[in-house]
């Protein structure tokens, strides 16, 4: 599976991903909000020199209807870069959006996906990415698995180049059972990922094997042996 931040913070940004495999960056207007009114562009730009051109970098519209989704992808390209993946919420205004960006080659990922149409509709407008909604999902009662699965199914069935960006999680389980029903790939905020490796149990292990080590060599290191 393949992990992104979903974040605007350039701190954390910058510390997370020396740390982790990341293979990209997402964000939305209540993602931005956190960072406060920041420069956009010269944070997206800060945003894209810290991940490189090779990661995936995903910005999303902000404009309502599909006359200004598409101004405001228009722009999001030229200020940032022509591989950004503009991302359009999946309504009626998106959808026609999505087509006309496909038509002209634009990166896109579709956002704010609660249902299989909305997924299914994004899918055959050409949307690369995809993004379901799981923990919102949860909370309206419905089942993220069997919708993500649905959307696995279809792209291996009718062979679409789409690929699923899990999004809304808040806990490692629920990574692990988008993953399993399909998804490639998800984007998370960092602190799912650091929760994952900073267990009790995990410490202890490592403070025994330690404590063994040094119980025979000291402080002595395998490096220094
Ligand atoms: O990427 C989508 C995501 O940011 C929505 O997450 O936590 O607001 O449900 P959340």
């Amino acid at each position: 599976m393949k992990y992104l931040l979903d974040t605007a913070n350039l701190e954390d940004i910058r510390r997370y991903y020396e740390i982790f495999p990341i293979a990209g960056v997402t964000s939305n207007p209540s993602i931005v909000k956190k960072e406060g009114k920041i420069d956009f562009f010269a944070h997206m730009n800060e945003i894209r020199s810290i991940i490189g051109t090779d990661k995936s970098l995903h910005i999303q519209v902000t404009a309502l209807d599909t006359a200004g989704m598409l101004k405001d992808a228009d722009r999001i390209l030229t200020k940032v870069d022509k591989d950004v993946y503009i991302k359009i919420p999946v309504n009626m205004e998106g959808i026609k959006a999505i087509k006309e960006l496909k038509s002209q080659g634009v990166n896109v990922t579709a956002t704010a996906i609660y249902s299989k149409m909305q997924g299914l509709l994004a899918m055959e407008a050409g949307a690369d990415y995809i993004a379901p909604y799981y923990n919102r999902m949860e909370n309206m009662g419905l089942d993220p698995e069997d919708i993500i699965a649905s959307f696995a199914e279809m792209i291996a069935l009718y062979d679409y180049k789409t690929t699923i960006l899990a999004a809304s999680f808040k806990n490692a389980g629920q990574v692990n059972k988008a993953h399993l029903a399909g998804a490639q790939t998800a984007t998370l905020d960092p602190s799912i990922l650091v929760a994952a490796l900073k267990q009790p149990y995990i410490e202890k292990a490592v403070a025994d094997f330690d404590a063994d080590w040094k119980s025979i060599y000291g402080d002595c290191t395998i490096a220094e042996l």
